[in-house]
Parts: structure tokens; sequence; C-alpha cells
């Protein structure tokens, strides 16, 4: 096979996929900025905006020693039910709070993800579904997905009665198939554990997606394409699957990186990316965004339609629980972790950390990395677009020039090559404020973006 990559002589060294740009110290949610926020979202909710709810349940049984999820494992000494029966009365003290003052527009999805959502009872399940409609509006048939763990999810019981509630669609991780990375993982489920999930979710008509990583410890070209071999002969709905992030300080990067090199190896990484294109579009998945590959008329899962498609301003979206995004066309937040979250709900605040106002560049920036590098698509008829073509003229058409990106009369989409070149496109449309907030957020380093120094082979 003729590998695509590479197309430019320099690999970056660390690449990023995390983008919550915004968040610096100065962007402290004051009483004045908190109050800004709750009435740009009752403005927002009169005119009825299309909003996706995120509802996060931080908890999970063990940890995966790559994850940088925002959960934390359940407190020892405590039931599960109990520690979550105590979160969730948090969380429906925040919903109140939201209700109260009006500021949660047309529910269009309802995503809960995690953590673990499926460590959640069928009592709690059912219990937040009927808060949920006690206080928003629920159009007719709404979707709920949810992302589940397989340990927590092989009980057929539980499966049988989930079924019974509300719940369209369950994603859960398998990160891969490969028994030696899943044991360096702390990843307990074994293959057969795998197999009875999805034949269990199955059997009650659940649309599956399953979570895939390359890129972790153990992992080669060859057990990447296992991976990918056993998703499409267990013919899921969809897949989900990341590079993984790695950054100095994270415990896997500090533990087994130096002794798995193909974890830092980036030129291996996009021919793994580029392989799992091939594969998987091969096998008849449709190449939705970065990550995501669906069967034709499948789920496209409501938080990446929610968030990447929010890239093209269609939707709101509602991060309600501890640690989570809230995201508009003007404005985002992000809630509080757990204790001060504890603290807010209970006096009857809503609970957030940090609020940000975007500017018109921030706008663009997100057009580039959610529209275009993610999303693959930048609609011209978009009303920030004439800006946005103007403030990166000079990069779009090196892009162009190197066959990235092409362009129709109405859009700018992302080409094959651009797919493989994305995470270093995205690098190159942050500016010095949104690398400093990404410092803050998440203690990434960066490699700066190399220049490209030969055309594309292939679009
Ligand atoms: C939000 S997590 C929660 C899902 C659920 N608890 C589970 O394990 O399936 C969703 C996915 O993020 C991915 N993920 C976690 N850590 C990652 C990392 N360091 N780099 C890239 N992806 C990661 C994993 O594939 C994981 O399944
Ligand atoms: S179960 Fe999911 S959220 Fe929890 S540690 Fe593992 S990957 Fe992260």
């Amino acid at each position: 096979m003729t590998t695509r990559v590479p197309m430019f002589e320099t690999p970056v060294k660390t690449t990023a996929t995390h983008i919550y740009p915004f968040f610096m110290p100065s962007h402290v949610a004051t009483p004045d900025k908190a109050a800004r926020f709750t009435s740009e979202m009752q403005r927002r909710a009169k005119r009825d905006r299309e909003t996706l709810l995120y509802i996060h349940i931080p908890y999970c049984l063990s940890h995966c020693l790559f994850c940088h999820c925002g959960r934390t494992t359940l407190p020892g000494g405590r039931s599960a039910t109990e520690v979550l029966d105590e979160y969730l009365a948090l969380l429906y003290k925040e919903m109140e709070i939201w209700a109260r003052a009006g500021a949660v527009g047309n529910i269009r999805y309802v995503h809960v993800g995690g953590g673990t959502p499926s460590l959640l009872s069928v009592e709690q399940f059912d219990g937040l579904i009927r808060k949920l409609k006690s206080l928003f509006s629920f159009p007719q048939g709404l979707e709920i997905n949810i992302e589940g763990e397989i340990q927590t999810l092989n009980d057929e019981a539980k499966i049988a009665a989930y079924s019974q509630l509300p719940i369209s669609r369950i994603s859960f991780g398998v990160q891969t198939f490969h028994e030696p990375s899943r044991r360096i993982c702390n990843l307990r489920p074994t293959h057969a554990d795998i197999l009875e999930c999805v034949d269990r979710l199955r059997k009650h008509r659940f649309a599956i997606t399953i979570d895939l990583l390359y890129g972790l410890p153990g992992q080669d070209m060859e057990t990447v394409e296992a991976d990918l071999r056993e998703t499409v002969r267990l013919k899921v709905d969809s897949l989900d699957i990341y590079r993984v992030n790695l950054y100095p300080g994270q415990f896997i990067y500090e533990k087994y990186a130096k002794s798995h090199p193909q974890m830092l190896d980036e030129r291996l990484k996009y021919e793994m990316y580029d392989r799992i294109i091939d594969h998987m579009t091969a096998a008849g998945y449709e190449h939705l965004t970065d990550e995501i590959f669906s069967l034709p008329g499948g789920p496209y899962g409501a938080l990446k339609e929610g968030v990447v498609r929010s890239g093209e301003r269609r939707m709101d979206m509602i991060g309600m629980g501890a640690g989570v995004f809230s995201i508009c066309e003007t404005m985002c937040a992000k809630s509080s972790y757990l204790e001060d979250y504890a603290k807010q709900v209970t006096s009857g605040q809503l609970p957030l950390q940090l609020v940000y106002d975007w500017t018109e560049e921030d706008e663009h920036t997100f057009m580039a990395i959610r529209g275009l590098c993610r999303g693959f698509t930048v609609h011209k008829n978009d009303r920030f677009y004439p800006g946005f073509e103007a403030r990166y003229r000079e990069k779009l058409d090196r892009f162009r020039q190197h066959g990235l990106i092409a362009e129709t009369a109405d859009k700018l989409i992302l080409t094959r090559s651009g797919k493989l070149w994305h995470q270093n496109m995205i690098l190159e449309f942050l500016n010095a404020k949104h690398l400093e907030g990404m410092r803050f957020y998440e203690n990434v380093r960066f490699a700066p973006p190399p220049t490209p120094t030969r055309p594309a082979a292939q679009v």
C-alpha cells in the first residue's frame, strides 16, 4: 500500500487535540460575569434556541491510565448508590436553578456523559429522566444518548430495564482489543466481556458506538488494524476513534512513553490515522468528523451533533454537573469541580467557575477548528465567513496550495490530505492567548507547527 504520509518533512513532536483554549484565570466567574452569562442564556431561551443538554456523571469504577476526562474513581467505603444519590441530589438542585432562571432553550438532544453514567441504577436513571421532564419542555421522541463502561453494562436485568427508558444510543470505550495494551492501561474487561456487552446491547435494540484509541502503549500498526477488523466484524453503528492525547505530567506519559517510543512517534500516528480512514471507509463507514465513522444512516450522536455542528452555530450547549462546559454563540462557561459545585448549588447559585465572552477572533478560530478541521466544512453563507476568510487569507491560501483544503461555490472543505494534517492546522489557528489558555487548562506543551516543505501527495 502506498502511504500518503509524509506530506511534510517534519511532523510535530507533540500535538494537542483538546481545544478549550479560552479559559484563563482572568475569566473567573465573578458575580457580574455570572449574572451576564445567566441573562444571555435567558435571552436565548426566550428565542427558543435549539439546545443540547449535556449532563455529566463524574464517577468511574476504576481508573483507565490514559484517561483525561473529567472524572474521579468512586470513593472507597461507600456504595455507588449512596455516592450517586448524593451527586444526583446536587444535580437536581442545579437543574432547578436553571429552570427557575428560565435559561434553558428548546432541548433537542440530551447526552449523559462522564465518567461513567452507566453506574446509575435503573431507578436513578428513571429519576433523572423524570426530573428533566418535570422541569424542562421535552419534544416528542427526544433522543437521549448515554456513555457507558463495560463492567457496568454487563448486567442483563439492568440493560433490559434501561431499554424501557427513552435511551436511544449507548457508547462505550473499548479503547483496544489488544490484551497486553489493555492490561497496561488497567482496562479490566476482557475481549469476551466486550463481545458480550455488544450482544446484550444489540439484543435490547440500542444503537451502539464504541470508542477506540490509537497510540497506546503496546499498540502498533498491526494491532490497530486488528482493532479495526474486529470493529467492522461487530458492525457497530458508529466508531469514535481518538489519537491518545499525551502531555508531560500525565501518568501514562511519564511512566510509559519512554519505554514505548511509538507513543511519541507522531509519524506513526499519522500513518495509523491514514490506515484508519482507508479501512473504515472501505468497510462502508462514513467519515463524519475527524474522530467519527458511522454506518450510513447510523446515529451521529447527540453530543457530536451539538458540539461539532455548533461550530456551524446550529445549537447551544448547556452543561449540567461538575466540571463541564456550556457554549453558545456569544459566551462560554465552565462549571466548578465537585467541592465548589456542591457549595454553589446548595446556596442556590449556578455553579460557574469560569465565564468567557467570545471575541470575533474566537469565532473565527472556532470556525476553523470545529468547522473545518473537525467537521470538515466551513459554509460561506455563515455570517462570520467574510471575517474568517480575511483574517486567515494567507494561511488558507497556503493550505489550498498544499491541497489541504478545497473550495466550492458555497463552502471550504478539508481534503483527504487535510484530514491527515488537521491537527497541525488546528495549532496554526490558535493565537498566543488560546495557547496560554490551553496551558492553564491542561498543562499542554507544544512544539511549534512545522513549515510545509512540499505539496501534499494526494488530495
Ligand atoms: C468521555 S470518556 C467517557 C466514556 C466512558 N467512561 C468509557 O470509558 O467508555 C470518552 C472517551 O474519551 C477517550 N479518551 C480518554 N482519555 C483519552 C486520552 N488521553 N486521549 C484521547 N482520548 C481519550 C476514550 O476513548 C473514552 O472512551
Ligand atoms: S471508564 Fe471512561 S471516563 Fe472512566 S477512566 Fe475509563 S475511559 Fe475514563
